[in-house]
């Protein structure tokens, strides 16, 4: 027999840091109107399946796992929220019919009276994307881990000709000063150590101060920087035409800004770029990297890149392997193309063969984690604070966070939450190994 009564639930998230946010969201929301998270391998009686659109594997795993779930002797209430609920809408239920629930990005505060509907047999929708935002009908943040992500921006105007995100996130939204610097004390005051500010264009952020003060991203850091408790800030992810003088500087004056910066190129062919819409130049993007490493010398760079784009020859191809070289990127992610609907490239002739990407996507990743294993080698003997984040998997092992975003596992009696001097004693390419310092007196 379906659940229509839910006690319990399980919000189950699959794409980007926004979508993890979101979902973090729907459980505090959830939580407050006395549902109870479902135990570990326990079957929850809601389940919210916090999808992602971003590429045609990720819609697609949305379906398989509708399937499974459904299938269950005694199906749960089923709520499909993000990017996919979206773009489909009312579409999902059609074609999925568990599905009791169909609410997009911009509508998740209304997931109780969607609930109520859905336990009177409703099948309740909601793809509306209001003028007034979601957060102030949302609850208070409360403590979830030493490192917390906050929105601070949604949506993009961008446009790039392969991306759906300008669709299924909408334009370009800033959200107001104070509620974002209300919402990190609060995360402050729970126990959060470190906050990473959340955009779709994040440093395309702008708003006015307490005193009426036009700020961007910069303006913004540098106030939570005065947060006591709060010991990091981070912010993704940029986009090269929004790299404002000012949030430069701050890489250089601000304590607590870490040294990473997530710039995302997506190619090293002018050409492809053109075609993208991405509006900058290989050249103008290694000149931002330049200004950028002219005041914080250490800062580590990480990109996003998509081999195949329609129209990629090997040349085009030949010269991202460039950009990479040129960049020595500490970390990246690195995707093949995937027609979207909708997009103005899923329609551009010369679409890339699947062998051809395959082949690309190899030699890519090949170099980029060499570059990054050599960025984590750089880092043997030195020494580094890091931010513990959680268990490791031997007893006794926490694994934290270095300034460049490196996870480093060591062993340790200091509580998670803390940050210790380490000194770093080997290097893979996806981690670090290290020993605490003990720290000497003054
Ligand atoms: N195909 C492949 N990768 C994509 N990305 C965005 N849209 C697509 C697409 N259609 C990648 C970009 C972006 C990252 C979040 O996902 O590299 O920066
Ligand atoms: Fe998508 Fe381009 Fe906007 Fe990034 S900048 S979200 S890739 S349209």
């Amino acid at each position: 027999m379906k659940i229509r009564n839910p006690r319990t639930f399980q919000v189950k998230s699959f794409g980007c840091q926004m979508n993890v946010y979101d979902g973090e969201r729907m459980t505090e929301l959830l939580e407050a109107e006395g549902l109870a998270a479902a135990a570990d391998g326990e079957e929850a009686d809601l389940v919210v399946l916090n999808t992602c659109h971003i590429r045609e594997k990720a819609a697609e795993k949305v379906y398989s796992e509708i399937g499974r779930i459904v299938g269950r002797d005694a199906p749960p209430m089923i709520a499909v929220a993000g990017c996919v609920a979206q773009a489909e809408g009312a579409e999902i239920s059609r074609r999925a019919p568990g599905v009791d629930i169909v609410v997009g990005p911009q509508a998740y505060h209304n997931l109780p009276a969607l609930i109520r509907r859905a336990k009177a047999g409703e099948r309740a929708v909601d793809t509306d994307m209001p003028a007034a935002s979601k957060f102030g009908a949302l609850p208070a943040r409360r403590r979830l881990a030493p490192s917390a992500f906050l929105t601070v921006q949604e949506g993009c105007d961008k446009f790039c000709t392969y991306c759906v995100v300008p669709y299924t996130r909408g334009a370009e939204v800033s959200r107001p000063w104070a509620a974002i610097v209300d919402e990190a004390k609060a995360l402050a005051d729970a126990g959060a150590r470190e906050i990473t500010l959340l955009g779709q264009n994040v440093n395309a952020w702008s708003g006015e101060d307490e005193n009426g003060r036009t700020q961007g991203l910069g303006g913004l850091i540098r106030a939570l920087d005065a947060l006591p408790g709060l010991a990091r800030i981070r912010y993704t992810t940029s986009h090269p035409n929004d790299m404002a003088e000012d949030l430069i500087r701050a890489h250089a004056e601000v304590p607590k800004l870490m040294p990473y910066l997530h710039l995302p190129v997506q190619s090293g062919s002018d050409r492809i770029l053109k075609a993208m819409n991405r509006s900058h130049t290989t050249d103008s993007y290694l000149r931002i990297i330049e200004r950028v490493r002219a005041v914080r010398t250490d800062i580590a760079v990480s990109g996003d890149f998509i081999v195949g784009f329609p129209g990629e020859t090997e040349a085009d191809f030949e010269a991202t392997l460039r950009i990479v070289e040129a960049v020595n990127y500490a970390q990246a992610f690195s995707f093949k193309y995937s027609p979207r609907p909708g997009t103005p490239a899923a329609d551009m002739a010369e679409q890339v063969g699947a062998e051809i990407m395959d082949e690309r996507l190899q030699r890519l990743q090949a170099l980029l984690r060499e570059k990054q294993l050599a960025f984590n080698q750089a880092s043997v003997g030195r020494r580094t604070e890091v931010l513990l984040e959680r268990a490791g998997r031997k007893p006794g092992q926490l694994v934290g966070k270095s300034p460049w975003l490196q996870s480093v596992h060591l062993e340790t009696s200091t509580a998670i939450g803390e940050i210790v001097d380490v000194e770093i004693l080997s290097a893979g390419p996806n981690s670090l190994a290290g020993a605490p310092l003990m720290r000497t007196a003054a």
